[in-house]
């Protein structure tokens, strides 16, 4: 990797410790990046080896940022169109600042729960990017852990049971659903059979095998992963808790704390994430794009 970044001129590329995840860039403008230009393939392998990429110094809008994910690979256009920005629907706008004319753009209060992004999709999101515009004062940060070490880590009963051959967990979506204006005097049955229509609960494998490191992680996370195939309802409580358990230890727990003008891509093959409460009152926005590239999520999946 610092045989490329040599070829770059200004550019400082700080790895990853050892045993902790995300690489730090400095020295480039993503505005200026042209298509093709090397420093992409530089960001997308740093991206697979470091599995989390800190790019400080960011001045975007959302039709440069919307740009730039372009050049990285395939913006996603997130299936439900609530938290789309209004001309950009590749943004997706997590946020609960007033706009001016006092309507409010995208969702607020996202994600604060551990999980992976589209993990209750068929074919889930290979990267997730993200540039905050207004910073809550309390919480500066989003926390991460990485997968691939704790399947390493997993305790001989556990592992055994995700090492099996078949193994699989299934997902689901429908109760982060959040509830919106146009759900007045609907059900909760009418809106679960709704999301459930829109977004059936997969089965992944277990244990997913990164389609260019070989690394392999464990796909779980107690956002979205409600089962693990075969079990009775008290054995599936009681082996989901023990995973959910272990995964989250604060010993596997990383956080970024986030400083102004930093774009952040991370790979959600390895890496479940959570974002942090804000305070009753505070200000926070962000723009999130989520990107495609060309590979199968895991090995043995569709491109
Ligand atoms: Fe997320």
């Amino acid at each position: 990797m610092s045989t490329l970044a040599l070829q770059i001129d200004d550019i400082e590329i700080i790895d990853a410790k050892p045993g902790d995840i995300g690489a730090e860039i400095k020295g480039i403008d993503v505005n200026e990046i042209e298509s093709g230009a090397p420093i992409l393939e530089t960001i997308r392998q740093l991206i697979y080896r470091d599995k989390l990429v800190v790019i400080r110094d960011q001045e975007l809008t959302a039709d440069s940022y919307v740009a730039f994910t372009r050049k990285l690979g395939r913006p996603q256009v997130y299936f439900q169109p609530q938290y789309h920005h209004p001309d950009h629907p590749e943004v997706f706008v997590s946020s609960n600042v007033p706009e001016v004319n006092g309507k409010r753009m995208g969702v607020s209060g996202t994600g604060r729960y551990w999980h992976t992004d589209c993990q209750f999709e068929k074919k889930p999101l290979s990267f997730t990017s993200i540039y905050p515009l207004v910073f809550p004062k309390s919480a500066r940060e989003t926390s991460y852990i990485d997968m691939s070490r704790v399947y390493q880590n997993l305790p001989d009963e556990l592992r055994k049971m995700v090492d099996a051959p078949g193994a699989a967990f299934v997902h689901e979506g429908q109760m982060r659903y959040k509830v919106q204006e146009t759900d007045v005097d609907r059900s909760l049955r009418e809106l679960l059979d709704r999301i459930n229509q829109e977004v059936p609960p997969v089965v992944h494998p277990a244990v997913i095998e990164h389609p260019v490191t070989g690394i392999k992680s464990l796909y779980a996370s107690s956002g979205f992963t409600t089962k693990f195939v075969g079990l009775n309802y008290e054995d599936n409580q009681r082996f989901m808790q023990a995973i959910f358990d272990f995964s989250e230890r604060p010993e596997h727990v990383h956080t970024h704390y986030w400083d102004e003008g930093d774009l952040i891509i991370w790979d959600n093959r390895y890496l479940n994430h959570k974002a942090s409460a804000v305070k009753p009152g505070e200000l926070s926005k962000s723009y999130r794009i989520g990107i495609y590239d060309d590979k199968p999520f895991y090995v043995g999946l569709e491109p």
